[in-house]
């Protein structure tokens, strides 16, 4: 049995990996700048959010028709299930598309054909939640998510991503305003890159109900008394702050940290494709260098459950399989360790 994992924090863009891009290049005749797998993957050694940002948008030039989407989103919903991943509320961002001329139904569209077909092909249950790229006008943001309600296409929620110094949440609070209106779940990256003041903001000018990264809260005591008190959830991505240099090394992550001060952390993968693994192996790699073991791993799991936009009923199923899976590993681990953690 695998432990039943939700997603939170992934651009189904982050998940092209090298081979399907070189296929979809072939098949859209798009000229790549990379001559080779080899050529791009020596690309991926970022110096910081916006060096990783620049390919991440180069990279999405293969992406035209309707059934590339499907194609990119069907992939990654096989990979999460090798990865034991039940439930995934996927980012998706349309500007990175419309601003280059593919329109917003095509790109929707194909996204949308995959997760049709998610519960029955893979087993996961799967929500839409449409990201605004914070470097680029509110209006723009606007403007879409207007035609989103207009013509009734079926999202979540809205969240808020890209670049994030210098695009504080008070930007887009006319967005997110119009968003609650229409009973949509909001979210938002904050504290990636940005300054714990951005967090605030994004709870209290954007009303979020999760923050994406918000790892730079650690820097603002008051901050996190109030994400412990109000159990606001924050999904953390750690390999992404490796790569993304916000920390130095693994080891250096200060997940534990987190969990006990008591935030309401989970663990997701953010762009898997260009971080090198996807949420088992953020898992097994934070187990590997922490020790975290099966209770602080259940834990971890739990917390995504709760962070999630699951029903109730919904979140106490997979809650109750956590636990199987949690007395499947203390059997298997023999009495003495059942005692002892217990
Ligand atoms: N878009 C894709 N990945 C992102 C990240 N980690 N931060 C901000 N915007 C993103
Ligand atoms: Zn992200």
């Amino acid at each position: 049995m695998k432990l039943p994992l939700v997603e939170l924090h992934l651009h189904i863009e982050g998940t092209l990996e090298p081979e399907l891009l070189f296929e979809l290049a072939e098949r859209n005749a798009v000229t790549l700048p990379w001559a080779s797998l080899a050529e791009l993957r020596a690309q991926y050694d970022f110096t910081d959010l916006q060096s990783f940002l620049d390919l991440y948008y180069r990279a999405l030039d293969v992406l035209r028709e309707r059934v590339d989407f499907t194609d990119l989103t069907c992939a990654y919903l096989a990979r999460a299930r090798t990865a034991g991943v039940r439930h995934a509320e996927i980012f998706f961002d349309p500007q990175a598309h419309t601003s280059r001329g593919v329109p917003l139904r095509t790109a929707l569209a194909g996204v949308r054909d995959a997760l049709e077909r998610s519960v029955d092909e893979w087993g996961i249950s799967t929500q839409l939640i449409v990201t605004f790229l914070r470097d680029r006008p509110a209006d723009e943001a606007l403007q879409i998510l207007r035609e989103i309600l207009a013509g009734e296409i079926p999202i979540d929620g809205i969240g808020l991503d890209s670049a994030e110094v210098d695009y504080p949440p008070e930007l887009f609070t006319e967005v997110f305003d119009l968003a609650r209106a229409h009973g949509l779940r909001l979210v938002a990256h904050a504290g990636e890159e940005g300054p714990p003041d951005y967090v605030w903001q994004a709870l209290d000018l954007l009303g979020v109900e999760r923050v994406d990264h918000g790892i730079r809260s650690l820097e603002d005591e008051a901050l996190l008394d109030r994400l412990v008190r109000d159990r606001i959830p924050l999904t953390v991505c750690p390999f992404s702050n490796v790569r993304l240099r916000v920390i130095d090394t693994l080891a250096d992550h200060p997940i534990v940290r987190m969990i006990d001060r008591g935030l309401l952390v989970c663990i997701n993968s953010d762009d898997p494709a260009y971080f090198g693994g996807y949420i088992d192996d953020n898992l097994a790699a934070l187990d590997a260098e922490f020790g975290l073991g099966p209770d602080r791993l259940a834990l971890l799991a739990r917390n995504g459950i709760e962070a999630s936009f699951l029903t109730p009923a919904a979140k106490a199923a997979l809650a109750d399989e956590v636990e199987t899976w949690l007395a499947t590993q203390r059997e298997a681990a023999g009495p003495a360790t059942a005692i002892r953690s217990s």
